[in-house]
């Protein structure tokens, strides 16, 4: 098969062997497969435990072919893939938080992943498709998955007023979930005006460029680092009422500090919260995503063959478009 292939110095797109399923997985042919900053990480050599791997751990297809163990399954079936893979046996994952496990993997990080004609998953970790549900666009559940592990951690409350950072697909998710966990008002800061077109056209309640343009003078309840900047970081913890909750939802480089007052985080009793990845949170988000949760039609804004991934990566480092997906068998 034809499979994207990230190695120490390149990124290329190869032919590789066919995926053949262990007992208790399965081999899906790829309909969808988004790309995002991890891959980037990948590429730059800063994530991925062992090179060369096949990226790509947002997708979505058929079931072609059953592990001789498989009952829950059929061929023909439309699954989304949790990429997540935990060992089950850790101090962690004992405790109920597979996400932080000791040997935490990932399809796409650890093992061969979703940018490729064919990919293999654990039974487990698939989850069957309503027929309403068109299984390249589902390549979203994925992100949208780790946006509901962050609404574990936030458990905001009614009427509570958010402000996101980052309008990228992720911002994106986070204020479309904050509408419905019944958000009083829900503002997007982005530098970029392309990106907080697309904010409005979704129905926040206002954007800018910053957020000293926003009049709450009082702060906001919840505020949601999608960015990963510390930039952004240190104003949006600037920004949170009393009493209220902070998220470090993006991915700052691993060597980054970020400042603020420790005073005002006592004195104003500031909740400061991470978020990472997917934990019990795939199921939901299937279910939230086949409901009609987000739009992928605004959320996808490239779609490009399996043979253009190099292109299709430098384009999102680029931050050209929001969610770009390679289509394996288009
Ligand atoms: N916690 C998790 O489980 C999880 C899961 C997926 C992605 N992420 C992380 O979430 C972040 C967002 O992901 P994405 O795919 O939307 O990324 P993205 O790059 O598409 O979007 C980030 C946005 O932040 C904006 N931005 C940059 N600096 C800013 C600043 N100083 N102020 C305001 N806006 C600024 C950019 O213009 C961009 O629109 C990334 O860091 C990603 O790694 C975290
Ligand atoms: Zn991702
Ligand atoms: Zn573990």
């Amino acid at each position: 098969m034809r499979a994207a292939v990230i190695s120490a110095d390149s990124v290329t797109v190869e032919t590789v062997p066919d995926p053949t399923p262990g007992p208790r997985e399965v081999v899906v042919s790829v309909a969808g497969c988004g790309i995002c900053g991890t891959d980037l990480h990948i590429a730059e050599g800063e994530f991925a435990p062992t090179l060369p791997v096949v990226p790509g751990h947002e997708f979505a297809g058929e079931v072609v072919a059953l592990g001789a163990d498989v009952t829950e399954l059929r061929v023909g079936d439309q699954v989304a893939v949790d990429p997540s893979l935990y060992c089950h046996e850790c101090h962690y994952c004992r405790r109920g938080r597979g996400n932080l496990c000791e040997r935490w993997g990932a399809i796409g990080v650890s093992t061969g992943g979703g940018a490729a004609e064919f990919a293999v998953a654990p039974v487990a970790n698939c989850v069957r498709l309503p027929d309403s549900v068109t299984p390249a666009d589902a390549a979203l559940i994925e992100p949208l998955s780790c946006a509901v592990r962050g609404f574990d951690v936030l458990a905001p409350q009614l009427g509570d007023h958010f402000l996101i950072y980052g309008a990228g697909t992720m911002g994106l998710m986070m204020m479309e979930l904050a509408k419905r966990a019944g958000a009083a008002g829900v503002e997007v800061v982005d530098l970029n005006p392309a990106r907080l077109e697309t904010a409005r056209e979704l129905g926040c309640t206002a954007t800018a460029t910053s957020a000293d343009e926003l009049d709450r003078p009082r702060g906001w309840e919840v505020v949601v680092d999608c960015t990963g900047v510390v930039a952004a970081i240190e104003d949006g913890l600037g920004r949170v009422a009393p009493g209220g909750t902070f998220q470090q939802f993006g991915v700052a480089n691993e060597g980054a500090t970020a400042s603020f007052s420790p005073y005002r985080i006592y004195n104003k009793e500031i909740r400061v919260v991470g978020s990472m990845a997917v934990l019990h949170s795939f199921e939901r988000a299937a279910e939230l995503f086949a409901g009609g949760a987000i739009r992928p039609d605004v959320m996808i804004s490239h779609r490009m063959g399996l043979e253009e991934y190099p292109a299709a990566l430098e384009q999102f480092r680029q931050g050209v478009g929001r969610k770009i997906q390679v289509m394996p068998h288009k």
